[in-house]
């Protein structure tokens, strides 16, 4: 028995309605997975600010002062007998020291450690002294301290 024309057109919009949603759901799935892939191949890399960086030319820091790089978190001193850079992190819980040349030490706000300014523990919780860091001399004739290095302590630079 034949169907009516109405009917016929009907079903064929019905199939062709299944036909067209499994292929969006096939297509928006295949879509997925790729994102998903692409995001797999990118490289997973942390770019941080390098730790090497130029505290100023020699001749612009005078004997017996001492410079705080806030930025870096380091001192540069200038002593007669050369230069040394220290962390001013403080070795507690990684509190930001301050230089008190009133004082002549470094302390710490937080626990209320303090440093002479070889970095040697006076006071406080502090269980270490602070970090003595590695200092060059850049081709520009500028002083470079690199906060991922560390040297013994009691190493000083002569430019
Ligand atoms: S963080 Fe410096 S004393 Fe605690």
């Amino acid at each position: 028995m034949a169907e009516p024309e109405e009917a016929s057109s009907q079903r064929l919009t019905r199939r062709g309605f299944f036909a067209v949603t499994g292929l969006t759901a096939c297509a928006m799935a295949t879509a997925g997975a790729g994102v998903v892939f692409l995001d797999f191949l990118r490289p997973r890399v942390l770019f941080e600010p390098p730790t090497a960086f130029s505290v100023g030319r020699p001749e612009e820091i005078e004997i017996g002062s001492v410079v705080t790089n806030v930025e870096h978190r380091v001192y540069v001193m200038r002593l007669a007998e050369g230069f040394r850079a220290l962390s001013a992190v403080c070795t507690h819980l990684g509190c930001i020291t301050r230089h008190q040349p009133e004082l002549g030490l470094i302390a710490c706000p937080c626990h209320g450690s303090k440093f002479t300014l070889a970095g040697d523990v006076v006071a406080g919780p502090a269980p270490r002294p602070l970090r003595w860091l590695q200092m060059s001399l850049s081709e520009k004739g500028e002083l470079i301290v690199d906060t991922a290095v560390e040297v013994p302590a009691g190493t000083t630079y002569r430019f």
